[in-house]
């Protein structure tokens, strides 16, 4: 079995290498490989949802790190990027029919982490299998030597942004808003079952009580990332008379805490301590404005980056590990940090 995978993943990088041997003799022949095609890389995207804006980052960064290296390698990346809509055999068709096109690559951004049936797609048809943000499971991971995940540990996410929280309440009463010397918080939630939900949540107040802070949860509730869905949470709390209770609304992911402001500030009751994920466009305006508290940064053009260079790496036949810093064979984390108007300030002169 091992073997019949071996060969088949010999003959991909031996296509595919080919692909990068031709790229070579066009630069080498200069102006007169005018009428010469450059090779292309077929590589297939698919991503849970398009209507995701951090997922939406990474998509763009990929689009741009791909024209540069077009421009340096004079080949072309071909970037079939698709739309699971939230729905895992709608997702499953897309990669059915990328692979169908004969993509060299699948960078997938799962819509379900359970749906082993993917990498066996993949490792049937010899296509290499990058998932990204959203972590599969590790045993499934296994299954193909060519399965690899690119993205950022969840309970880093979590400890990162329980720190940013821990840090203004040691600074000094003014968190304590009602003076019992228990900190009232609020939690937004991202999709129920996603790491970055689960472990962000429970990472992130763990925190605080490993500090010794005691906590006391007033409300929380799932806002699928979106940023309406938590204003609409967050609304409901203010009209059940929580405006004045809560010290701390933790959001899993930026859009949820900007949504929580949204709601905060329509109701004209005193902004919380907000804090967020992501460090989105929009987010980190709100730091700067000083009505966002702090974001932890989810590094979406070192996850584009990582996945670009892997594809690249494969596709030429080189060892996937000298191009990224591979962990176990399939994992390649990229690092969270925090950010608040103190970094904001520190970068600009
Ligand atoms: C998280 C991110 C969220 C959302 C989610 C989708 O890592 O913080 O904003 O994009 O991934 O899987
Ligand atoms: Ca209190």
């Amino acid at each position: 079995m091992n073997r019949t995978i071996k060969s088949c993943c010999s003959r991909w990088r031996r296509k595919a290498a080919g692909v990068f041997c031709a790229a070579l003799a066009a630069l080498a022949a200069g102006c007169g490989a005018a009428e010469t095609e450059p090779p292309v890389l077929r590589v297939g995207v698919a991503l849970y949802t398009q209507d995701d804006t951090f997922v939406s980052t990474i998509a763009a960064e990929l689009e741009r790190m791909a024209r540069e290296e077009e421009q340096e390698r004079g080949m072309r990346i071909n970037l079939s990027v698709v739309d699971g809509r939230s729905n895992q055999t709608t997702q499953l068709e897309q990669v059915d029919s990328l692979i169908g096109r004969g993509c060299d690559a699948l960078c997938v951004n799962i819509v379900d982490r359970t749906a082993a049936v993917l990498i066996d797609k993949a490792r049937k048809a010899d296509v290499p299998l990058i998932f990204f943000n959203r972590q599969p499971v590790a045993e499934d991971m296994l299954r193909w030597e060519h399965a690899y995940y690119v993205g950022a540990k969840a309970v880093e996410g979590g400890v990162l942004q329980g720190r940013l929280v821990l840090e203004a309440w040691q600074a000094g009463p003014a968190l304590d808003r009602n003076g019992d010397g228990v900190l009232q918080y609020v939690m937004l939630e991202g999709e129920p079952g996603h790491q970055d939900a689960m472990l962000r949540t429970e990472y992130a107040v763990k925190t605080l009580t490993d500090a010794g802070v005691a906590v006391e949860k007033l409300a929380s509730d799932t806002a699928n990332w979106k940023r309406g869905q938590a204003m609409a949470k967050a609304r409901q709390w203010l009209e059940e008379g929580m405006g004045d209770a809560i010290e701390v609304v933790f959001a899993n992911n930026d859009d949820m805490a900007l949504g929580a402001i949204d709601a905060f500030k329509q109701a004209e009751e005193d902004l919380p301590l907000v804090v967020g994920v992501d460090a989105t466009a929009p987010a980190l305006e709100a730091v700067a404005a000083g009505e966002l508290y702090g974001t932890v940064r989810n590094d979406g053009a070192g996850i584009a980056r990582a996945m670009l260079d892997l594809v690249l790496a494969l596709a030429d036949g080189s060892d996937p590990a000298g191009a990224v810093e591979l962990e176990d064979g399939h994992y390649v984390w990229l690092p969270y940090r925090a950010v608040t108007a103190r970094d904001l300030e520190e970068k600009t002169p």
